[in-house]
């Protein structure tokens, strides 16, 4: 944890590792510092977007100065969480283990303390548990050092408010970046079980035998080829005391997608590992929830399966009976994700919640459409798309609201020989699914649903994200909380 903490000195006099100064292209050009102006004059800092520029000190107490662009005035709130994120990023991998951070001249309103919040969190993240330990030789790969930050001022509540949004992230960060012979189903319910056990938080897991009492047939039909039985996960925040509002989160947590019997290439096929991340990402909600004690009533439901080609695998053309009784044709094996969500819908409406979020990494569609930094929204409320798209915006993860009353879609779902099919044409894949979704959601109840394919893992580190898992929405999924 990296501790935030108020300093008055004068930047010239302070005695730590670096000066970081924040400042957007018209902040930078009359800045009241002699150093800056030199910098700002030679065309060396122009206070982009993104932009972070290093200068080794040798006449101040400090070793290092930084600056880091925001880009123009109008843009600075959009920019900051990335930009803050990337600059300590850089800063804690250069050896320095203290910042003293000056925004604009200023310390942090209170909107941008949730930021920094978030950003001190996020700075240090990297998936390194089975690497060997760096050896410190200075190569650019050393382990991250920063301990302490100073701000001339913040509001210290809504900065552990972000730190809360930003180890929320992190956990589920952390479990979808496992490989998938690390956590299989049956070990996601175990990890959920002690998770629980460590917070006030109640987890029931249902096993292949109960899924089949309970009439669970699709998250069974997409588990059955594999050597690690499915495992439905539900897991109960409730607050000390009268709830607000109850509110249901289900992911998708497929340990592995290999396609079934639709074996995916081995292009598409690397990174499936990820495809949990929606069920990590419950985990990481519950987590911010409770770490905050929010009077809301929030329950996680995880469903977990391997998709796995065998002899026992769910064929093409198969029919089977989701939870709610309708009965789906399989045109895909591939097309599982929706399968498994299908009866946690259900599920969850039985619960007869204020509102119902999934996440899940759910189409390639999603992704052709919006690329790998905006996640896709389908809602049947307004009132939900909206405080969702606002959560977005505040949290710098990036939403855009995609259609789910596409009639000629809507009724390219109904199969010859069952209730639906599980999927039809390349085109309009993601509202496809959604819609496919929509079926098993009961009428009444606000639903959304957060298409995460595209979003879900990163190649590199940059802005809030650092290489691997994401955990995309996490952070805009525990502001909305926060807010209700
Ligand atoms: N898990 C995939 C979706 C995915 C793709 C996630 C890329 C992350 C990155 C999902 O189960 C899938 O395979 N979807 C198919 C559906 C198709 C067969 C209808 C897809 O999108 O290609
Ligand atoms: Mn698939
Ligand atoms: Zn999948």
């Amino acid at each position: 944890m990296i501790k935030i903490a108020i300093s008055t000195d004068e930047a010239k006099i302070w005695k730590g590792d670096a000066l970081l100064f924040l400042l957007t292209e018209e902040t930078c050009k009359d800045y009241n510092d002699s150093r800056i102006k030199t910098l700002v004059e030679r065309g060396d800092f122009k206070g982009k977007a993104g932009s972070v520029t290093r200068v080794p000190l040798f006449d101040s107490p400090a070793k290092n100065l930084y600056l880091a662009g925001l880009g123009k005035n109008e843009k600075q709130n959009v920019n900051l969480p990335g930009v803050l994120t990337s600059a300590l990023r850089k800063i804690g991998k250069e050896r320095n283990q203290s910042v003293f951070i000056i925004l604009n001249n200023d310390g942090f309103s209170k909107e941008e303390s949730v930021i920094l919040g978030e950003a001190a969190g996020l700075c240090g993240y990297s998936f390194d548990k089975y690497k060997k330990k760096e050896d410190g030789d200075g190569d650019g790969d050393d382990a991250f050092a920063l301990k302490e930050i100073f701000v001339r001022s913040f509001d210290a509540d809504v900065a552990q408010k972000g730190a809360a949004f930003a180890s929320g992230q992190c956990i589920a960060r952390d479990l979808a970046n496992e490989p998938g012979n690390v956590i299989n189903p049956p070990i996601l319910a175990e990890i959920a079980e002690g998770f629980a056990r460590e917070r006030n938080i109640t987890c029931e897991v249902w096993d292949e035998k109960r899924l089949a009492e309970e009439k669970m047939g699709a998250l069974l039909a997409v588990g059955q080829g594999s050597e690690t039985p499915p495992r439905l996960i539900h897991l109960t925040y409730k607050p000390k005391g009268a709830p607000r509002k109850k509110v249901v989160f289900v992911g998708k947590g497929l340990t592995f997608d290999s396609g079934g019997l639709d074996l995916k290439s081995g292009e598409f096929m690397k990174t499936m590992k990820g495809d949990k991340s929606g069920a990590c990402n419950v985990l990481g909600i519950l987590d911010g929830a409770s770490a905050l004690g929010l009077g809301l009533e929030i329950h996680g439901i995880l469903a977990a399966a391997e998709n796995m080609p065998s002899g026992h695998a769910l064929r093409p053309d198969d029919i089977i009976r989701a939870r709610n009784g309708k009965t789906i044709e399989i045109d895909n094996t591939d097309a599982e994700g929706r399968l498994v969500l299908a009866d946690a819908l259900c599920l969850a409406s039985e619960l007869k919640p204020d509102a119902i979020i999934d996440t899940a990494t759910l189409t390639g569609a999603c992704a052709v459409a919006l690329g790998s930094w905006t996640a896709g929204l389908f809602a049947s409320d307004d009132k939900l798309a909206e405080s969702l798209l606002s959560s977005s915006r505040k949290r710098g993860e990036r939403l855009w609201r995609l259609p789910m009353d596409d009639e000629k879609i809507g009724e390219s779902l109904k199969s010859k020989f069952a209730d639906l099919i599980n999927s039809g044409s390349r085109y309009g894949g993601a509202t496809f699914a959604a819609m496919f979704l929509a079926e098993f959601v009961e009428k009444g109840i606000p639903w959304a649903h957060l298409d995460i394919a595209g979003v879900d893992f990163m190649k590199d580190d940059s802005g809030v994200w650092a290489r691997g898992a994401s955990a995309f929405g996490v952070r805009l999924c525990l502001d909305y909380l926060t807010d209700l």
